[in-house]
């Protein structure tokens, strides 16, 4: 089978790590792909802002199947565009991408079939947000309904604050169009949680759950980032919570949507807050979590272009999926800078010494390759992961990579998975 992979960040170069392993699998397109991605699938270009660019690309390819990696693609409707010409595409249609591209549809959802979410308000005007704010408590977290890049949620220490900065987003000053409406909602407190599941419109198979680290710094300061690493572990949840959350929040979102007409296939990402009143929805993705992946496919035993077919043809089924009781962690190295503005080009030193590293595999997010030699190209450069029988092993194998890893001005966080540690 011919695969197109449409991407080019650490997620993608996952996804085709990961679909290289199913025996069906000939040949890996990955569009646009970056430096490290080269080596694993043939890169070619593409603009994923542009249905007609996606387009134009399968059409010259004819794969047997296209996996979307990213949201913006999702939407567009490049899943409804390609179904519609007959080609099959793994992921949601734009109806069903709403989930993650209008915080205000997902809340409503979310309230229509009474799954867990904290209190908010949808405000269009800053008159409703100064109508809104009474009844909130703070801090208060305000987002932009749009799709932002991870830019869209502030936490609001006061209520001014947070009315100053509701009204930039409403102005379309601060985040353009996706801030034009903003979600106001209440802070909640606990550890956060990224468990996903593949859906066929109907069943849905859990994947293995994991932690994101999303700021900057260590100790969780700084800004909000794509993220800056995440692990997983058989212990992350047990076998009982994974239950309740497939019962309570999964299965009830795929079944809301499908009543609504709004079928849901694909990865469905629940980013959840494990508060005292039990787990809460924050947000949805429409798609595999970057650098959640990374670690989670690490685990995978079992087919991932199986499960993709079986969303696909309306087959998904508990057993899709096979894991490794290992731990797998995955480090980012950021360019200096990240998340603000950066410089690209630098050389990266150290790569083949990492590899060589027992149960260690360094994913590219945002690199270029020259003669041979890799560069940094984007704000996440590498996703530094590991794989062992024990957390700790392969938090000091991930570290141990990253050491002998070099480019100038590099940057990553130095307590990723401590916090799960310190609790063994
Ligand atoms: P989101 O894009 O909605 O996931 O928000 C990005 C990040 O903001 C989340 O990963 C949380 O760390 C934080 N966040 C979002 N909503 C809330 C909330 N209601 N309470 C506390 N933190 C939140
Ligand atoms: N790691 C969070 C995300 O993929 O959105």
């Amino acid at each position: 089978m011919k695969i197109l992979v449409i991407g080019g960040g650490g997620r993608e170069h996952a996804l085709v790590w990961k679909l290289r392993q199913s025996p069906r699998v000939t040949k890996i397109y990955c569009a646009p792909g970056n430096g490290g991605i080269a080596d694993d699938a043939e890169c070619v270009a593409v603009d994923v802002k542009s249905l007609d660019s996606m387009v134009a690309l399968a059409n010259q390819i004819q794969p047997d199947l296209t996996v979307v990696g990213p949201e913006l693609p999702l939407l567009l409707g490049v899943v409804d565009e390609f179904k519609r010409r007959g080609w099959r595409a793994f992921g949601p249609t734009r109806a069903a991408a709403q989930l993650e591209t209008s915080k205000s549809f997902a809340k409503e959802f979310l309230q229509r079939h009474h799954i867990p979410t904290a209190h908010y308000a949808i405000c269009n005007s800053s008159d409703e947000v100064r109508e809104a704010l009474p009844h909130f408590h703070t801090p208060i977290v305000v987002k932009a309904d749009g799709l932002a890049a991870g830019k869209g949620v502030v936490i609001a220490q006061s209520k001014d604050e947070a009315s100053s900065v509701a009204a930039e987003m409403l102005s379309g000053r601060m985040l353009g169009e996706a801030g034009l409406r903003v979600v106001l909602e209440e802070f909640l407190q606990g550890d956060e949680l990224s468990f996903l599941v593949v859906s066929d419109g109907e069943r849905v198979a859990p994947l293995v759950a994991a932690q994101d680290h999303k700021r900057a710094g260590d100790g969780d300061t700084g800004p909000n980032t794509g993220g800056m690493g995440a692990y997983t572990t058989p212990a992350v949840v047990d076998d009982k919570m994974r239950d309740w959350l497939i019962t309570h929040i999964a299965r009830p979102v795929v079944a809301g949507m499908k009543a609504e007409g709004a079928e849901y296939k694909g990865v469905l990402y629940c980013g959840l807050m494990m508060t005292a009143r039990g787990p809460m929805v924050l947000e949805f993705n429409c798609r595999f979590g970057d650098p959640e992946t990374q670690p989670i496919l690490m685990r995978m035993e079992s087919d991932l272009l199986e499960a993709m077919e079986a969303s696909i043809d309306g087959r998904t089924s508990d057993g899709d999926f096979k894991w490794s009781g290992d731990a797998a962690v995955c480090v980012v190295m950021a360019s200096g800078g990240y998340p603000g503005s950066y410089e690209v080009g630098k050389k990266i030193g150290g790569l083949d010494y990492a590899a060589k590293l027992d149960g260690v595999k360094v994913f590219h997010a945002g690199t270029s390759k020259r003669d041979g030699a890799y560069y940094t190209a984007g704000g996440r450069v590498l996703g530094v992961t590991a794989r062992a029988a024990e957390l700790q092993t392969a938090v000091e194998r991930a570290y141990e990579a990253c050491a002998k890893i070099s480019f100038d001005g590099a940057h990553y966080r130095k307590d990723i998975a401590a916090r799960a540690l310190k609790k063994k």
